[in-house]
């Protein structure tokens, strides 16, 4: 049995929270706690401004996703709003499969309502009756709970026909992954709904043109649409106070590795990574800190003078590493880093969907380098750079995220953190 989201949250019941706000505080099961917490206050005051003006609020607060790519949601949902063609689709990409990434598992499973009510919204919004919640096949108890949210949801008035009296009809059906990381691709996601194979689609077309069933499809993950909630409930520019001007609001961290405290913290954007280290209780007893890796297995290392990086999206992008989906993997010196490498690479070969060249052969060729690297050759030379090659054909040629950033992380382990560098040829 899988520990409850709570317990991955050391600061579950804390003030000042502002997404994670219920996760142990309400009963997850129950509408009535959650209205009790200020539930679908959001949606009410969405239905009184109007879905325009509900665009206007989430484009002034600021906010971009928080799936990994930072894009603007607002100017996603108004592409979306404005297409003539119809029907439009909403799409929640609950596939959270990034490693090290378990921050909207937490939100599913601790406050499921919270998911509900903001799809209802991004619906609203978007001009859209139909919501499909793509949900990570690994997540039995995510699955369960939002299961019983929506039905009940349902069954107060809060889904389908004329949602709260205001002649809006809006409904949401799960589809759970069946175990494939490229499914999380937004667009093998609309391949898997529809029942093909889970292949990314190449873009353009984005999705808010021509998306599932070819129709304008807005997607977004899971924790981006919980910060809708924040934005209606206390107004655009109260939450754009929040964080830095590029970077507004709140944002999850995933700590995890040789940390004292892993698990879920919030905290403001600008925040810097010494402090959300210091949060989780830094390194054991007698280790030293060796690297942390930021933005997962598609992230960069960052080295330990490198703690006072601010955690915003433009700081991390000054300092030539990425939040992403909010990955920190602390490693330390006690970590086999070239044995990481190696399993980042095995993990990329096995999850290409095999659909393009230099992923499919790209992916084969970069593990097989790492696992000759590993083993401490005298010449590393050749292997070095014909891992530059790869990675460089994989980033410049792929047709998907997957293939285009999987040098990423062995690439900043071997330039920042200076792997190999001992067995480097002079
Ligand atoms: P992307 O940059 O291609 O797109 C981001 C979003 O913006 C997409 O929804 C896309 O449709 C939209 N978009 C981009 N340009 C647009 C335009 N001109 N008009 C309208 N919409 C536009 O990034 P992608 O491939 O969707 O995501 C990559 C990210 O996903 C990486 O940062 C990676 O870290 C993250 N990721 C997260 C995972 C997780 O479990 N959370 C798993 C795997 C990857
Ligand atoms: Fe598939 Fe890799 Fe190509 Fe993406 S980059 S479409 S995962 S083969």
């Amino acid at each position: 049995e899988e520990p409850p989201a709570e317990a991955a949250v050391p600061q579950a019941g804390q003030d000042g929270l502002v997404l994670l706000r219920r996760v142990g505080r309400v009963d997850p099961a129950s509408l009535d706690d959650y209205r009790a917490e200020g539930g679908y206050t959001a949606l009410r005051r969405a239905f009184a401004i109007g879905p325009a003006a509900v665009i206007r609020e989430v484009i002034d607060a600021g906010l971009v996703g928080r799936g990994g790519a930072a894009f603007p949601t607002g100017r996603k949902w108004d592409a979306t709003a404005r297409q003539p063609d119809h029907p439009h689709y909403l799409v929640c990409n609950a596939d959270e499969s990034e490693p090290g990434t378990f921050k909207d598992r937490v939100i599913m499973e601790g406050d499921p309502y919270a998911l509900v009510e903001a799809m209802t919204i991004a619906g609203y919004a978007t001009g859209c009756r139909k919501g499909y919640l793509y949900i990570r096949g690994e997540y039995p108890r995510a699955l369960a709970r939002l299961s019983h949210a929506i039905a009940t949801a349902r069954a107060r008035g809060l889904l389908g026909d004329d949602i709260m009296g205001q002649g809006f009809s809006f409904d949401i059906e799960i589809r759970r992954g069946a175990g494939a990381y490229i499914c999380g691709e937004e667009t093998a996601i609309f391949n898997s709904i529809e029942g093909r194979r889970g292949e990314p689609r190449s873009k353009p077309p984005f999705p808010v043109e021509k998306g599932l069933f070819g129709k304008p499809t807005v997607v977004n993950n899971v924790e981006t649409l919980v910060n809708v909630l924040p934005i209606l409930e206390h107004g655009a520019q109260a939450y754009a106070a929040i964080g830095t001007g590029s970077s507004t609001g709140t944002k999850l961290f995933c700590v995890s590795g040789t940390v004292r405290r892993p698990g879920v913290y919030e905290l403001p954007f600008g925040a810097t990574l010494r402090e959300l280290l210091t949060l989780a209780g830094g390194t054991f007893e007698g280790r030293t800190l060796r690297a942390v890796l930021l933005g997962g297995a598609a992230g960069a290392f960052v080295r330990p003078d490198e703690l006072d990086i601010p955690l915003t999206f433009e700081g991390t992008r000054a300092a030539g590493a990425t939040l992403g989906s909010g990955v920190v993997l602390v490693l330390d010196d006690t970590v086999d880093l070239a044995g990481i490498l190696v399993r980042i690479a095995e993990f990329f070969r096995d999850e290409s969907c095999g659909q393009c060249v230099p992923c499919r052969v790209g992916t084969v060729r970069q593990e097989e380098a790492l696992i000759r690297l590993s083993r401490r050759p005298a010449s590393p030379s050749a292997d070095l750079t014909l891992l530059r090659e790869v990675g460089r054909a994989m980033r410049d040629a792929s047709i998907c995220g997957l293939g285009q950033t999987a040098w990423n992380a062995v690439e900043s382990a071997i330039d920042r953190l200076g792997v190999f560098a001992e067995t480097e040829a002079p």
